[in-house]
Protein backbone atom coordinates (compact mmCIF):
# COMPACT_ATOMS: atom_id res chain seq x y z
CA UNK A 1 0.00 0.00 0.00
CA UNK A 2 1.40 3.32 -0.80
CA UNK A 3 2.33 6.02 1.56
CA UNK A 4 3.44 9.66 1.29
CA UNK A 5 6.56 11.24 3.69
CA UNK A 6 5.72 15.03 3.92
CA UNK A 7 8.64 17.01 5.30
CA UNK A 8 6.58 19.80 7.09
CA UNK A 9 7.42 23.62 7.24
CA UNK A 10 8.57 24.12 3.73
CA UNK A 11 6.57 27.41 2.78
CA UNK A 12 4.20 27.07 -0.38
CA UNK A 13 4.08 29.48 -3.56
CA UNK A 14 2.82 29.51 -6.94
CA UNK A 15 -0.04 28.06 -8.83
CA UNK A 16 -1.89 25.06 -8.48
CA UNK A 17 -4.42 23.93 -11.38
CA UNK A 18 -7.95 22.28 -10.02
CA UNK A 19 -9.30 19.12 -11.57
CA UNK A 20 -12.66 18.31 -12.32
CA UNK A 21 -15.01 17.57 -9.33
CA UNK A 22 -14.82 14.04 -8.44
CA UNK A 23 -18.88 14.17 -7.18
CA UNK A 24 -19.86 15.88 -10.26
CA UNK A 25 -18.21 13.59 -12.51
CA UNK A 26 -19.34 9.86 -10.34
CA UNK A 27 -23.20 11.06 -11.17
CA UNK A 28 -22.29 12.18 -15.06
CA UNK A 29 -20.81 8.81 -15.76
CA UNK A 30 -24.17 7.20 -14.81
CA UNK A 31 -26.31 9.24 -16.13
CA UNK A 32 -24.81 7.80 -19.63
CA UNK A 33 -26.86 4.46 -18.78
CA UNK A 34 -29.79 6.52 -19.65
CA UNK A 35 -28.97 6.58 -23.49
CA UNK A 36 -27.92 4.34 -26.39
CA UNK A 37 -26.35 7.36 -27.86
CA UNK A 38 -22.72 8.42 -27.06
CA UNK A 39 -21.73 10.60 -23.90
CA UNK A 40 -18.43 12.06 -23.82
CA UNK A 41 -17.45 13.98 -20.57
CA UNK A 42 -14.57 16.31 -20.34
CA UNK A 43 -12.22 17.66 -17.26
CA UNK A 44 -12.92 14.41 -15.80
CA UNK A 45 -10.59 13.99 -12.48
CA UNK A 46 -8.08 11.50 -12.74
CA UNK A 47 -9.23 9.80 -9.15
CA UNK A 48 -9.33 5.90 -8.63
CA UNK A 49 -12.78 6.50 -7.94
CA UNK A 50 -13.86 8.11 -11.55
CA UNK A 51 -12.02 4.89 -12.63
CA UNK A 52 -14.03 2.34 -10.60
CA UNK A 53 -17.05 4.17 -11.80
CA UNK A 54 -16.20 3.08 -15.44
CA UNK A 55 -15.99 -0.49 -14.16
CA UNK A 56 -19.32 -0.87 -12.80
CA UNK A 57 -20.17 0.87 -16.32
CA UNK A 58 -18.50 -1.61 -18.13
CA UNK A 59 -20.07 -4.14 -16.24
CA UNK A 60 -23.52 -3.17 -17.21
CA UNK A 61 -22.76 -2.61 -21.29
CA UNK A 62 -21.01 0.42 -21.31
CA UNK A 63 -17.98 0.72 -24.15
CA UNK A 64 -15.55 3.24 -22.99
CA UNK A 65 -12.87 5.40 -24.99
CA UNK A 66 -10.71 7.88 -22.63
CA UNK A 67 -8.46 10.37 -25.22
CA UNK A 68 -5.41 10.53 -22.69
CA UNK A 69 -6.21 13.70 -21.51
CA UNK A 70 -8.96 14.64 -19.44
CA UNK A 71 -12.12 13.28 -21.61
CA UNK A 72 -13.88 10.22 -21.39
CA UNK A 73 -16.33 9.27 -23.94
CA UNK A 74 -19.00 6.46 -22.55
CA UNK A 75 -21.77 4.92 -24.95
CA UNK A 76 -24.11 2.26 -23.42
CA UNK A 77 -25.90 0.99 -27.14
CA UNK A 78 -27.52 -1.94 -24.64
CA UNK A 79 -27.38 -3.09 -21.08
CA UNK A 80 -25.84 -6.34 -20.81
CA UNK A 81 -26.09 -7.26 -17.34
CA UNK A 82 -28.34 -5.23 -14.34
CA UNK A 83 -25.97 -5.69 -11.38
CA UNK A 84 -23.73 -3.92 -10.04
CA UNK A 85 -21.81 -6.08 -7.42
CA UNK A 86 -20.66 -6.21 -3.86
CA UNK A 87 -17.19 -5.96 -5.33
CA UNK A 88 -17.15 -2.62 -6.50
CA UNK A 89 -19.93 -1.18 -4.70
CA UNK A 90 -17.79 -2.15 -1.01
CA UNK A 91 -15.01 0.12 -2.69
CA UNK A 92 -17.05 3.00 -3.58
CA UNK A 93 -20.99 3.82 -2.21
CA UNK A 94 -21.41 6.48 -5.01
CA UNK A 95 -22.28 3.14 -7.10
CA UNK A 96 -25.73 3.35 -6.00
CA UNK A 97 -25.84 6.06 -8.27
CA UNK A 98 -26.14 3.51 -11.08
CA UNK A 99 -29.45 2.48 -9.70
CA UNK A 100 -31.83 4.83 -10.74
CA UNK A 101 -30.58 5.03 -14.66
CA UNK A 102 -30.64 1.40 -14.74
CA UNK A 103 -34.38 0.70 -13.77
CA UNK A 104 -35.02 3.55 -15.58
CA UNK A 105 -33.90 2.19 -18.58
CA UNK A 106 -33.57 -1.25 -18.61
CA UNK A 107 -36.92 -1.92 -16.14
CA UNK A 108 -34.70 -3.76 -13.81
CA UNK A 109 -31.81 -3.24 -11.38
CA UNK A 110 -29.22 -5.23 -8.74
CA UNK A 111 -27.40 -3.03 -6.60
CA UNK A 112 -25.03 -4.14 -3.92
CA UNK A 113 -26.04 -2.66 -0.55
CA UNK A 114 -23.39 -0.01 0.12
CA UNK A 115 -23.39 -0.31 4.03
CA UNK A 116 -21.96 2.00 6.64
CA UNK A 117 -18.69 3.69 6.25
CA UNK A 118 -15.91 5.12 8.10
CA UNK A 119 -17.79 8.80 8.20
CA UNK A 120 -21.42 7.19 9.40
CA UNK A 121 -24.16 4.61 8.74
CA UNK A 122 -25.10 6.45 5.60
CA UNK A 123 -28.28 4.13 4.21
CA UNK A 124 -30.03 4.99 1.52
CA UNK A 125 -33.56 4.33 1.91
CA UNK A 126 -34.55 8.09 0.11
CA UNK A 127 -33.33 6.18 -2.83
CA UNK A 128 -35.25 3.25 -2.31
CA UNK A 129 -38.25 5.35 -0.81
CA UNK A 130 -38.13 7.64 -3.84
CA UNK A 131 -37.80 5.42 -6.58
CA UNK A 132 -40.72 3.34 -4.98
CA UNK A 133 -43.17 6.57 -5.03
CA UNK A 134 -41.88 6.62 -9.21
CA UNK A 135 -43.62 3.21 -9.04
CA UNK A 136 -40.51 0.59 -8.84
CA UNK A 137 -41.06 -2.46 -6.84
CA UNK A 138 -38.02 -3.06 -4.77
CA UNK A 139 -37.27 -5.74 -2.70
CA UNK A 140 -34.14 -5.92 -0.56
CA UNK A 141 -32.28 -9.03 0.10
CA UNK A 142 -29.15 -10.87 0.23
CA UNK A 143 -27.34 -7.65 0.37
CA UNK A 144 -28.75 -6.18 -2.72
CA UNK A 145 -31.50 -3.92 -3.54
CA UNK A 146 -33.54 -5.20 -6.47
CA UNK A 147 -35.64 -3.01 -8.36
CA UNK A 148 -38.09 -3.33 -11.03
CA UNK A 149 -40.61 -1.48 -13.08
CA UNK A 150 -42.23 -1.90 -16.72
CA UNK A 151 -42.05 1.62 -17.05
CA UNK A 152 -41.52 4.56 -13.81
CA UNK A 153 -44.35 6.90 -13.72
CA UNK A 154 -43.89 10.47 -12.63
CA UNK A 155 -44.53 11.38 -8.63
CA UNK A 156 -43.78 13.80 -6.12
CA UNK A 157 -41.09 13.05 -3.54
CA UNK A 158 -40.05 14.97 -0.67
CA UNK A 159 -36.59 14.33 0.84
CA UNK A 160 -36.72 14.00 4.83
CA UNK A 161 -33.21 15.33 4.38
CA UNK A 162 -31.68 16.52 1.64
CA UNK A 163 -29.50 14.17 -0.03
CA UNK A 164 -27.28 15.12 -2.70
CA UNK A 165 -26.70 11.45 -4.66
CA UNK A 166 -30.92 10.83 -3.66
CA UNK A 167 -31.58 14.34 -5.44
CA UNK A 168 -29.29 12.96 -8.20
CA UNK A 169 -30.54 9.36 -8.06
CA UNK A 170 -34.03 10.11 -8.48
CA UNK A 171 -33.39 13.19 -10.78
CA UNK A 172 -31.91 10.46 -13.52
CA UNK A 173 -34.63 8.21 -13.01
CA UNK A 174 -37.29 10.46 -13.40
CA UNK A 175 -35.77 11.89 -16.35
CA UNK A 176 -37.07 8.86 -18.55
CA UNK A 177 -40.36 8.12 -16.28
CA UNK A 178 -43.82 9.06 -17.96
CA UNK A 179 -45.41 12.18 -16.67
CA UNK A 180 -44.06 14.97 -14.18
CA UNK A 181 -41.95 14.67 -11.11
CA UNK A 182 -41.64 16.85 -8.54
CA UNK A 183 -38.69 16.57 -6.25
CA UNK A 184 -38.99 18.33 -2.56
CA UNK A 185 -36.36 19.57 -0.12
CA UNK A 186 -33.67 18.54 -2.65
CA UNK A 187 -29.90 19.05 -2.38
CA UNK A 188 -28.72 22.17 -3.49
CA UNK A 189 -25.17 21.44 -4.15
CA UNK A 190 -23.26 22.69 -7.34
CA UNK A 191 -22.81 18.98 -8.44
CA UNK A 192 -26.50 18.51 -8.42
CA UNK A 193 -26.72 21.36 -10.94
CA UNK A 194 -24.08 20.40 -12.98
CA UNK A 195 -25.76 16.72 -13.70
CA UNK A 196 -29.06 18.35 -14.58
CA UNK A 197 -27.52 20.47 -17.11
CA UNK A 198 -26.04 17.31 -18.30
CA UNK A 199 -29.65 15.48 -18.73
CA UNK A 200 -30.98 18.89 -20.28
CA UNK A 201 -28.33 18.43 -23.03
CA UNK A 202 -29.25 14.82 -22.81
CA UNK A 203 -32.74 15.78 -24.00
CA UNK A 204 -34.42 15.90 -20.43
CA UNK A 205 -36.79 18.93 -19.08
CA UNK A 206 -35.49 19.62 -16.01
CA UNK A 207 -36.06 22.41 -13.79
CA UNK A 208 -35.69 24.04 -10.36
CA UNK A 209 -31.86 22.27 -9.79
CA UNK A 210 -29.90 25.04 -7.11
CA UNK A 211 -33.71 25.42 -5.39
CA UNK A 212 -35.09 23.07 -3.03
CA UNK A 213 -37.49 22.16 -5.52
CA UNK A 214 -36.97 19.99 -8.86
CA UNK A 215 -39.63 19.63 -11.54
CA UNK A 216 -38.61 16.58 -13.78
CA UNK A 217 -41.10 16.30 -17.40
CA UNK A 218 -39.85 12.47 -18.32
CA UNK A 219 -39.53 11.50 -21.94
CA UNK A 220 -39.43 8.15 -23.80
CA UNK A 221 -35.44 8.52 -24.95
CA UNK A 222 -32.64 10.86 -24.16
CA UNK A 223 -29.74 10.94 -26.63
CA UNK A 224 -26.12 11.94 -26.37
CA UNK A 225 -24.26 15.07 -25.10
CA UNK A 226 -20.78 16.15 -24.78
CA UNK A 227 -20.63 17.94 -20.79
CA UNK A 228 -17.80 19.81 -19.15
CA UNK A 229 -17.18 18.64 -15.38
CA UNK A 230 -17.27 21.76 -13.09
CA UNK A 231 -13.84 22.04 -10.98
CA UNK A 232 -13.86 20.66 -8.25
CA UNK A 233 -14.65 22.86 -4.89
CA UNK A 234 -13.07 20.72 -2.18
CA UNK A 235 -10.19 20.27 -3.96
CA UNK A 236 -9.93 23.92 -4.30
CA UNK A 237 -10.92 24.82 -0.91
CA UNK A 238 -7.97 21.74 -0.04
CA UNK A 239 -5.07 24.19 -1.59
CA UNK A 240 -6.88 27.04 -0.11
CA UNK A 241 -6.27 25.46 3.65
CA UNK A 242 -2.81 24.65 2.35
CA UNK A 243 -1.85 27.81 1.52
CA UNK A 244 -3.54 29.89 4.73
CA UNK A 245 -1.20 27.55 6.75
CA UNK A 246 2.00 27.61 4.92
CA UNK A 247 1.89 29.66 2.01
CA UNK A 248 3.87 32.71 0.83
CA UNK A 249 1.65 33.49 -2.50
CA UNK A 250 -0.46 30.54 -4.08
CA UNK A 251 -2.70 30.97 -6.43
CA UNK A 252 -5.78 28.39 -6.86
CA UNK A 253 -6.27 28.43 -10.38
CA UNK A 254 -8.93 26.77 -12.62
CA UNK A 255 -11.94 26.86 -9.35
CA UNK A 256 -15.33 28.48 -9.72
CA UNK A 257 -15.24 31.04 -6.63
CA UNK A 258 -18.69 31.67 -7.00
CA UNK A 259 -19.60 27.71 -6.21
CA UNK A 260 -17.39 28.03 -3.17
CA UNK A 261 -18.77 31.37 -1.31
CA UNK A 262 -19.60 28.97 1.89
CA UNK A 263 -16.17 28.27 2.19
CA UNK A 264 -14.55 31.38 1.04
CA UNK A 265 -16.83 33.48 3.99
CA UNK A 266 -15.95 30.65 6.23
CA UNK A 267 -11.87 31.08 5.68
CA UNK A 268 -12.22 34.97 5.44
CA UNK A 269 -13.98 35.31 9.05
CA UNK A 270 -10.96 33.20 10.58
CA UNK A 271 -8.26 35.66 8.89
CA UNK A 272 -7.32 34.15 5.42
CA UNK A 273 -7.04 36.45 2.75
CA UNK A 274 -7.76 35.79 -0.63
CA UNK A 275 -8.35 37.65 -3.63
CA UNK A 276 -11.04 36.40 -5.93
CA UNK A 277 -10.63 36.32 -9.64
CA UNK A 278 -12.64 34.93 -12.14
CA UNK A 279 -11.86 31.42 -11.90
CA UNK A 280 -9.35 31.86 -9.53
CA UNK A 281 -7.74 32.59 -5.69
CA UNK A 282 -5.23 33.92 -4.33
CA UNK A 283 -3.72 33.56 -0.61
CA UNK A 284 -1.32 35.44 0.46
CA UNK A 285 0.23 34.27 3.14
CA UNK A 286 0.45 33.15 5.94
CA UNK A 287 -1.42 35.66 8.29
CA UNK A 288 -2.09 35.28 11.36
CA UNK A 289 -4.93 32.44 11.72
CA UNK A 290 -8.28 33.15 14.20
CA UNK A 291 -10.41 30.83 15.92
CA UNK A 292 -14.10 30.84 14.14
CA UNK A 293 -16.60 28.36 15.51
CA UNK A 294 -18.04 26.13 11.95
CA UNK A 295 -21.06 24.15 11.71
CA UNK A 296 -21.36 22.33 8.52
CA UNK A 297 -24.38 22.11 6.56
CA UNK A 298 -25.93 21.26 2.91
CA UNK A 299 -25.19 23.83 0.57
CA UNK A 300 -25.46 26.90 0.61
CA UNK A 301 -23.87 26.09 3.87
CA UNK A 302 -20.43 25.25 4.65
CA UNK A 303 -19.50 21.83 3.18
CA UNK A 304 -19.03 18.82 5.23
CA UNK A 305 -16.39 17.48 3.04
CA UNK A 306 -14.27 20.38 3.93
CA UNK A 307 -14.46 19.84 7.69
CA UNK A 308 -11.15 18.15 8.58
CA UNK A 309 -9.30 20.64 6.18
CA UNK A 310 -11.10 23.10 8.84
CA UNK A 311 -9.60 21.12 11.72
CA UNK A 312 -6.63 20.46 10.15
CA UNK A 313 -6.29 24.88 9.90
CA UNK A 314 -7.79 25.67 13.13
CA UNK A 315 -4.82 24.25 15.10
CA UNK A 316 -2.53 26.88 13.88
CA UNK A 317 -5.49 29.49 15.00
CA UNK A 318 -5.48 31.80 18.07
CA UNK A 319 -7.93 30.83 20.27
CA UNK A 320 -10.87 27.94 20.64
CA UNK A 321 -12.80 26.65 18.06
CA UNK A 322 -15.74 24.50 18.39
CA UNK A 323 -16.64 22.56 15.13
CA UNK A 324 -20.06 21.47 14.69
CA UNK A 325 -20.51 18.15 12.18
CA UNK A 326 -24.25 17.97 11.45
CA UNK A 327 -24.17 15.55 8.23
CA UNK A 328 -22.16 12.50 9.40
CA UNK A 329 -21.90 10.51 12.29
CA UNK A 330 -18.41 9.92 12.79
CA UNK A 331 -16.71 12.29 10.81
CA UNK A 332 -14.13 13.66 13.28
CA UNK A 333 -11.77 10.40 12.22
CA UNK A 334 -9.08 12.07 11.89
CA UNK A 335 -9.21 13.49 15.67
CA UNK A 336 -7.25 11.08 17.01
CA UNK A 337 -4.21 10.73 14.77
CA UNK A 338 -4.30 14.76 14.02
CA UNK A 339 -3.72 14.61 18.52
CA UNK A 340 -0.75 12.12 17.95
CA UNK A 341 1.08 15.22 15.92
CA UNK A 342 0.39 17.51 18.69
CA UNK A 343 -3.40 19.13 18.42
CA UNK A 344 -5.45 19.76 21.18
CA UNK A 345 -8.54 18.36 20.33
CA UNK A 346 -11.64 17.37 22.28
CA UNK A 347 -14.44 15.25 20.48
CA UNK A 348 -17.53 15.38 22.32
CA UNK A 349 -20.82 13.61 20.17
CA UNK A 350 -21.23 16.24 17.04
CA UNK A 351 -18.67 18.60 18.10
CA UNK A 352 -15.29 19.17 18.11
CA UNK A 353 -13.23 21.51 20.21
CA UNK A 354 -9.83 22.73 18.35
CA UNK A 355 -7.28 24.82 20.81
CA UNK A 356 -4.48 26.67 19.04
CA UNK A 357 -1.96 27.87 17.88
CA UNK A 358 -0.40 24.33 18.68
CA UNK A 359 3.36 23.42 17.26
CA UNK A 360 2.26 20.01 15.79
CA UNK A 361 5.45 17.18 15.18
CA UNK A 362 5.92 14.69 12.56
CA UNK A 363 4.56 11.66 13.16
CA UNK A 364 3.12 8.01 12.16
CA UNK A 365 -0.16 8.41 10.68
CA UNK A 366 -3.33 6.54 9.09
CA UNK A 367 -6.11 7.80 6.72
CA UNK A 368 -9.47 6.87 7.15
CA UNK A 369 -11.49 8.43 5.05
CA UNK A 370 -10.52 10.90 1.79
CA UNK A 371 -11.00 13.50 3.64
CA UNK A 372 -9.29 12.67 7.13
CA UNK A 373 -6.65 11.91 4.55
CA UNK A 374 -6.59 15.51 2.97
CA UNK A 375 -6.66 16.80 6.84
CA UNK A 376 -3.18 14.97 7.61
CA UNK A 377 -1.60 16.65 4.28
CA UNK A 378 -2.52 19.77 5.63
CA UNK A 379 -1.51 18.83 9.45
CA UNK A 380 1.43 17.07 7.61
CA UNK A 381 2.60 20.71 5.75
CA UNK A 382 2.83 22.36 8.75
CA UNK A 383 4.32 20.01 11.47
CA UNK A 384 7.94 20.36 12.30
CA UNK A 385 9.83 17.24 10.85
CA UNK A 386 8.76 13.87 8.72
CA UNK A 387 4.84 12.45 8.83
CA UNK A 388 4.21 9.15 6.75
CA UNK A 389 0.50 8.51 6.11
CA UNK A 390 -0.37 5.25 5.42
CA UNK A 391 -3.26 3.78 3.20
CA UNK A 392 -3.69 6.91 0.99
CA UNK A 393 -5.70 5.13 -1.18
CA UNK A 394 -8.01 7.14 0.53
CA UNK A 395 -6.49 9.81 -0.83
CA UNK A 396 -6.40 8.58 -4.43
CA UNK A 397 -9.67 8.01 -4.26
CA UNK A 398 -10.47 11.70 -4.90
CA UNK A 399 -7.18 14.05 -5.19
CA UNK A 400 -5.31 13.77 -8.33
CA UNK A 401 -1.61 13.23 -8.00
CA UNK A 402 -1.55 15.65 -4.79
CA UNK A 403 2.13 15.16 -3.87
CA UNK A 404 2.85 16.16 -7.65
CA UNK A 405 0.37 19.40 -7.20
CA UNK A 406 1.83 19.98 -3.43
CA UNK A 407 5.02 19.63 -4.92
CA UNK A 408 5.29 22.22 -7.88
CA UNK A 409 4.42 24.27 -4.64
CA UNK A 410 7.65 23.89 -3.27
CA UNK A 411 6.73 21.22 -0.20
CA UNK A 412 8.56 18.38 0.23
CA UNK A 413 6.07 15.37 -0.39
CA UNK A 414 6.67 11.83 -1.96
CA UNK A 415 4.92 8.83 -2.35
CA UNK A 416 6.34 5.62 -1.15
CA UNK A 417 4.89 2.46 -2.97
N1 LIG B 1 -29.13 9.99 4.21
C1 LIG B 1 -30.09 9.13 4.67
N2 LIG B 1 -30.75 8.35 3.76
C2 LIG B 1 -30.48 8.39 2.43
C3 LIG B 1 -29.50 9.29 1.95
C4 LIG B 1 -28.83 10.08 2.87
O1 LIG B 1 -30.35 9.06 5.87
O2 LIG B 1 -31.11 7.66 1.67
C5 LIG B 1 -28.39 10.85 5.14
C6 LIG B 1 -26.91 10.50 5.21
O3 LIG B 1 -26.65 9.41 6.07
C7 LIG B 1 -26.31 11.78 5.67
C8 LIG B 1 -27.19 12.83 4.99
O4 LIG B 1 -28.40 12.16 4.67
O5 LIG B 1 -26.43 11.89 7.06
C9 LIG B 1 -26.62 13.46 3.72
O6 LIG B 1 -26.05 12.46 2.92
P1 LIG B 1 -26.03 12.56 1.32
O7 LIG B 1 -27.00 11.57 0.78
O8 LIG B 1 -26.14 13.95 0.89
O9 LIG B 1 -24.57 12.02 1.03
P2 LIG B 1 -24.14 11.24 -0.27
O10 LIG B 1 -24.99 11.65 -1.39
O11 LIG B 1 -24.02 9.78 0.05
C10 LIG B 1 -22.46 13.00 -1.18
C11 LIG B 1 -21.00 13.05 -1.50
C12 LIG B 1 -20.20 13.00 -0.22
C13 LIG B 1 -20.60 14.18 0.65
C14 LIG B 1 -22.11 14.16 0.89
C15 LIG B 1 -22.62 15.38 1.65
C16 LIG B 1 -20.94 12.03 -3.68
C17 LIG B 1 -20.52 10.89 -4.54
N3 LIG B 1 -20.67 11.93 -2.38
O12 LIG B 1 -22.67 11.77 -0.49
O13 LIG B 1 -18.84 13.12 -0.59
O14 LIG B 1 -19.94 14.13 1.87
O15 LIG B 1 -22.81 14.11 -0.36
O16 LIG B 1 -22.31 16.54 0.96
O17 LIG B 1 -21.48 13.00 -4.17
C18 LIG B 1 -16.51 12.93 -0.31
O18 LIG B 1 -16.38 13.36 -1.47
O19 LIG B 1 -15.55 12.82 0.49
C19 LIG B 1 -17.83 12.52 0.15
C20 LIG B 1 -18.03 11.72 1.18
Amino acid sequence: MDKLRIEGRRRLAGRVEIGGAKNAALPAQAACLLTDEAVSLSNLPAVRDVRTMTRVLEGLGAESSADGGDRLTLRVPRIVAEEAPYELVKTMRASVLVLGPLVARHGRARVSLPGGCAIGERPINFHIEGLRRLGAEIVLEHGYVEARAERLRGAEYSFPFKSVTGTENLMMAAALAEGETVLRNCAQEPEVVDVAKLLRAMGAEISGEGTDEIVIRGRTSLGGARHHVIPDRIEAGTYLAAAAMVGEDVVVAGCDPEAMLPILEQFAAAGVEIERGDDSLRVCGPRALAAQDLRTAPHPGYPTDMQAQYVAMMTQAHGTTLVSETIFEHRFMHASELMRMGADLRIDGHNCVVVGPRSLTGAQVMATDLRASACLVLAALAAEGETVIHRIYHLDRGYECMEGKLGRLGAAVERIR
